[in-house]
């Protein structure tokens, strides 16, 4: 483990960017030159093991582009420096930046781990300036969520965009793009430039515009703006703030009670179709995100992990756990992205799920063969779950999670 602490420190270094003030790493300096939500969370957590200023400094810079109506772009572009590639510099002048409508961020969001992120750098000193400084932001992100994205139906949070779940080309989204389990990376991209237009020409309204295109209860961005919620209910706790405490634990009650109702056995745990009022009936690794959430019954968690976790023709391959299951017509293990190859992000979600509910045993082997993908291929963005090769991005930052599995 000590080997790999300094190997994820160097990453992380290497990663490291300084703009305006402003400290944060890039998810991979050849890919991904920019500053992206969740990634920033998960870079907080894993520098929260060796390095806190940089933990800190990370979820700060992270905060300081909220969209005038509260939400937190998923992409800061910070400006024309050494930070910035010469790839970057041309997708940033390009697509993004005209199609977003927004100068120097995305206008979308990213699933809402920032206050999780905040409570466990907090929870290392507990130094509370941190709290106060980024609780403004934080909070007016999750109260625009609650305002301008719940599903009346539901009751339950929609993303605008398969952007926003992070995980930008998962066959979840196929039907709601009218798009057939297999297609070309191309036919996806298509697609997903078509629906920033249409963001843009919604001028980024959720409820009255965006979601007349798409519309996607998503499992993973449910149950993280749940665990958000909690999360926050904490922090104002610990700030002395009892009514909004009350309030987003009020509002965490009634997601967890609205995700029990739909997202359950019967519905395979599956995202809905805002649109269709339909279940997306995709087996991906996102089936499992409720373990992390806890709002499962000890019965039903046992029964996820046994039937379908562990299940070898689906998802305990070789190397656990494939983004999309293996027994999907969509499933690509190695050119797929989001559609089969392993990601590091679903992995520590999924072990900390497995801790919660007390498969210690599972949980140990889902480390052990994340820390084997690394030692075998090294950090990249994904890897092939059927044989461990490396896939994507080089020195992506993912990885560092591991550090986290314990
Ligand atoms: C890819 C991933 C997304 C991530 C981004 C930067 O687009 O799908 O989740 O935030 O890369 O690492």
């Amino acid at each position: 483990m000590y080997e790999l602490t300094k190997q994820v420190r160097a990453l992380m270094n290497d990663n490291r960017r300084t703009y305006d003030g402003h400290q944060f790493t890039l998810p991979s300096p050849e890919l991904y030159p920019f500053q992206w939500l969740w990634d920033s969370c998960f870079h907080a957590i894993i520098l929260s093991h060796f390095d806190l200023p940089a933990a800190k400094a990370e979820l700060r810079s992270v905060c300081s582009h909220p969209l005038p109506n509260g939400l937190l772009p998923h992409i800061i572009y910070w400006g024309d420096d050494t930070a910035i590639t010469n790839w970057g510099r041309e997708m940033r002048g390009n697509i993004i930046t005209d199609a977003w409508g927004v100068e120097g961020t995305s206008a979308i969001t990213q699933p809402p781990i920032i206050a999780h992120a905040l409570w466990r750098v907090y929870e290392c000193d507990f130094d509370t300036a941190i709290l106060h400084d980024l609780y403004p932001v934080v909070s007016a992100y999750f109260d625009h969520l609650l305002t301008c994205r719940i599903d009346a139906r539901t009751e339950l949070a929609f993303i605008i965009n398969p952007d926003e779940s992070g995980e930008d080309n998962s066959p979840r989204f196929d039907t709601a793009q009218s798009l057939p389990p297999i297609h070309s990376a191309d036919q996806n991209l298509d697609q997903r430039i078509a629906r920033m237009h249409q963001n843009a020409t919604c001028n980024f309204e959720a409820q009255t515009c965006m979601a007349k295109h798409f519309a996607v209860v998503d499992v993973p961005f449910n149950v993280l703006l749940t665990d958000g919620l909690e999360h926050l209910a904490r922090i104002a706790t610990t700030l002395g703030n009892k009514r909004d405490a009350t309030r987003y634990k009020t509002r965490a009650r009634t997601l967890a009670e609205a995700m029990r109702q739909y997202i359950n056995p019967e519905t395979m745990y599956h995202s809905r179709n805002v649109r269709t009022g339909s279940t997306i009936s995709v087996d991906t690794w996102a089936m499992f995100m409720p373990l992390f959430g806890g709002f499962l019954s000890q019965q039903d968690a046992h029964e996820l992990v046994q039937v379908h976790l562990l299940d070898t023709s689906r998802f305990w391959l070789r190397y656990p756990i494939p983004s999309t299951a293996q027994t999907e017509p969509s499933f690509d293990p190695h050119t797929g992205f989001w559609r089969g190859p392993v990601w590091m992000a679903p992995n520590w979600f999924i072990y900390h799920g497995l801790k919660r509910y007390g498969f210690h045993d599972t949980a140990e082997e889902l480390r052990a063969k994340s820390v084997r993908l690394i030692e075998r291929s090294g950090f990249r963005e994904q890897y092939n779950p059927l044989t461990g090769e490396g896939i994507g991005a080089h020195n992506f930052t993912w990885g560092g999670l591991v550090l986290d599995m314990k």
